[in-house]
């Protein structure tokens, strides 16, 4: 049983084949996967995958890249998709100052509302931080969330991580931890208490080798998963069990 926690399955790059994608995950033995809205619609679109397939969950938020778009109509509905039972994250969410789509002030603004949101709708999120790490640690410190979080594709240094892990996140690996320059990363992945990690693909992006180059899908995350079976010599079995326990416990399911 291994739990993708972070997938777009509702991306365009799917609609020839959505039927064969959730057949290969099956046959790979991925039993679970969330889908991460970054915007209103793909938030809408989630729970609405997660209505129609029982082992699909959703998330639901807006991305730092569309911060400039959020309306006063955006949160309400957002909280509405929230109190669904299928809805068990809020995301994604953060700072994004590598392509400064939105103003940073704006990011800021719209990262530091929606901590609060996810704490009125009582779920733990989402964090998306690409080359943002001071700001974004400043605002976890100064706004933590009530019901915690997760940094997906984590990307820091070990110093980073630690301070992360003392704020009470978990980390989550997705494909770059395969890459050969993943140096710092694989130091993260070989010192992570084995109680706060998770995996991820963050299909259709971030294809993890051997695959690199194609459109990514839920069923690599075993790739992601042997890795760090191999960086802690642990089994593929032992680490995508202790990776699903720690999903269970971040995302408060049974
Ligand atoms: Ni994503």
């Amino acid at each position: 049983m291994i739990w993708d926690t972070h997938a777009h399955l509702d991306d365009p790059r799917y609609r020839e084949d959505f039927d064969q994608v959730l057949e290969n995950m099956k046959n790979a033995q991925i039993s679970r996967v969330t889908n991460v809205g970054y915007d209103l619609a793909s938030s809408e679109h989630s729970v609405d995958l997660a209505h129609r397939y029982d082992f699909i969950y959703a998330a639901v938020g807006v991305h730092p890249h569309d911060a400039e778009g959020v309306t006063p109509e955006t949160w309400g509905t957002l909280l509405q998709l929230a109190k669904d039972e299928k809805v068990i994250g809020w995301g994604e969410i953060g700072l994004d100052y590598y392509r400064d789509l939105s103003p940073r002030p704006v990011q800021q603004e719209i990262f530091i509302q929606q901590i609060e949101l996810a704490d009125q709708a009582g779920l733990p999120i989402i964090i998306h931080d690409r080359e943002a790490h001071g700001d974004l640690l400043k605002i976890v410190k100064e706004h933590p969330p009530k019901h915690g979080g997760v940094f997906h594709c984590y990307s820091g240094s070990w110093e980073m991580a630690k301070i992360v892990l003392n704020l009470g996140f978990y980390l989550s690996f997705a494909g770059p931890l395969t890459f050969k320059n993943a140096r710092h990363t694989v130091e993260v992945a070989s010192k992570v208490p084995l109680d706060r990690f998770l995996v991820e693909t963050d299909s259709p992006y971030l294809t993890p080798e051997p695959y690199r180059g194609k459109r990514n899908e839920p069923t690599y995350v075993r790739e992601v998963v042997a890795r760090i079976a191999k960086i802690r010599e642990l089994s593929l079995k032992e680490v995508a069990q202790q990776s699903f326990q720690n999903a269970v416990r971040l995302f408060n399911l049974n």
